[in-house]
């Protein structure tokens, strides 16, 4: 397995390139089984879960093309991902591939409204805490699917076809939202989604559901209405850019102290964590081509911070956010409300000399002066990134062992790093 080797106590300075939204691209990539015609995405990160969604899609017959480089692109350059689900070929989603990704048992939602039955392994992903798919499967239900789950796998059938009908979500989920959007696009009558979800990426697939021909109006609010229509076409489709990988450089400067540029990044994406990032001490300035974050010389102000559904504070950044306090001048309180046991990095974070004290469901961080290198492990996605952040402003140097992790959410994140100073090099090791 990789490991990631990093020599900390340097200032980050340059530009960093922002790729597409790992969030969006997925379900995008889902939203290709509704339609007989090529769905086409710009901006396509490259990332191992977007391979691995290849793999699942491939699987039920998607057929796929990657467009080569054009004049002008660079190696940060977003991909051009062509999808073709002329014919599905298969309508079982499996346990060796699902259990790899939690997003892939979307596709639920696509082959049952397309093909009237689907057959998908209840779902693995990112070990941070029970992850149910109760609301997903009572979305379905409330369009008229007929749900039963079986060793292990949710059968779900409709047989004459989903029809409209009203989703009361009890909680927000994104996921949830996504499968509802995508169901409904494609049910007979009218849906309303109560409660929905309004997270940016909830009004990118809705932007390329639109442009294939859905009626939707509403995302982005907690009502969205659809009316269904009876197929659904091709488009085009970029994918916006990646708020939680703008946010997590944008805490790497906060610690580390210098001055980067993160080129195409949205601040109304993630508005809630730059005033925090502000509030900490960082300046932040934004302009149409990105966002720029600097901080120089003062020390990181203790803020507390509470997890929330958009537009509050993203719980995927919630891990970096906490490497960012550990060297605060004064006590933070992090309180994570979306999921629970989300707090696995606590343990990782307190190798450097961190200070962390958990209390249910927050988290009390002390800030110490000086945090110190140390072999740690990742052990989900955003976690891992956080311990990459501790590193880089820790005396010494860091081994990060299991960066897979990370390569399931972050873009070429030792190439970016090293652009601006950092002494990042990853060893691939025969372990
Ligand atoms: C998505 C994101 C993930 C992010 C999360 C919350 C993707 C690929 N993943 O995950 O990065 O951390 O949103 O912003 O976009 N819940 C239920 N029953 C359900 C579904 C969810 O109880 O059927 C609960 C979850 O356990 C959690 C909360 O609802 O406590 C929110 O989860 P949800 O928004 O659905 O997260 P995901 O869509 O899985």
């Amino acid at each position: 397995m990789d490991r990631i080797r990093i020599e900390g106590g340097g200032e980050l300075r340059g530009v960093i390139p922002i790729s597409g939204a790992k969030n969006a691209a997925l379900p995008l990539m889902i939203a290709s089984l509704l339609t007989r015609e090529t769905l086409t995405l710009e901006n396509l990160p490259r990332l191992a879960d977007v391979r691995l969604l290849l793999r699942i899609l491939g699987n039920h017959g998607v057929d796929h093309t990657i467009a080569g480089k054009r004049p002008g692109e660079l190696a940060t350059s977003g991909q051009t991902l062509h999808l073709d689900a002329k014919n599905i070929v298969d309508t079982t989603a499996p346990y060796e591939l699902v259990s790899r990704m939690r997003a892939s048992f979307w596709v639920l939602a696509p082959l049952l409204a397309r093909a009237g039955v689907a057959k998908v392994s209840l779902p693995g992903g990112c070990a941070i805490g029970t992850r149910p798919v109760d609301l997903l499967l009572q979305a379905l239900e409330a369009l008229g699917a007929k749900i039963d789950i079986e060793a292990g796998y949710v059968l779900a059938s409709a047989p004459k076809g989903l029809v409209g009908g009203k989703i009361v979500f009890p909680k927000v989920t994104v996921g949830g939202t996504h499968v509802a959007l995508m169901a409904a696009a494609l049910a007979k009558g009218d849906t309303l989604i109560h409660n929905a979800a309004r997270e940016p990426e909830i009004v990118d697939l809705a932007d390329c559901l639109i442009k294939m021909g859905a009626k939707i109006k509403g995302a982005g609010s907690s009502t969205i209405e659809i009316t269904g229509v009876t197929s659904l076409g091709g488009a085009r489709h970029t994918v916006l850019p990646d708020r939680i990988e703008t946010g997590t450089y944008a805490m790497a400067v906060a610690m580390t102290g210098g001055d980067v540029f993160l080129q195409g990044a949205r601040p109304e994406l993630l508005q809630s964590a730059l005033d925090t990032l502000t509030r900490t001490g960082a300046q932040i300035v934004c302009d149409a081509g990105g966002i720029r974050v600097r901080r120089n010389g003062g020390g990181i102000a203790p803020v507390d911070v509470t997890t929330e559904p958009f537009p509050g504070f993203p719980t995927d950044l919630q891990a970096q956010f906490m490497a960012l306090t550990t060297r605060a001048n004064g006590v933070s309180r992090i309180t994570e409300t979306i999921f629970e046991n989300r707090f696995m990095h606590v343990q990782e974070l307190a190798r450097f000399g961190a200070k962390i004290h958990l209390e249910h469901d927050t988290a009390i961080v002390t800030g110490v002066k000086t945090l110190k290198g140390a072999p740690v492990m990742a052990t989900d996605l955003r976690a891992s990134v956080s311990l990459v952040i501790a590193a880089l402003a820790a005396e010494g140097e860091t081994i990060v062992h299991r960066v897979y992790h990370l390569d399931r959410g972050f873009e070429q994140l030792e190439q970016k790093l090293g652009a601006c100073g950092a002494r990042v090099e990853r060893l691939a090791a025969a372990e």
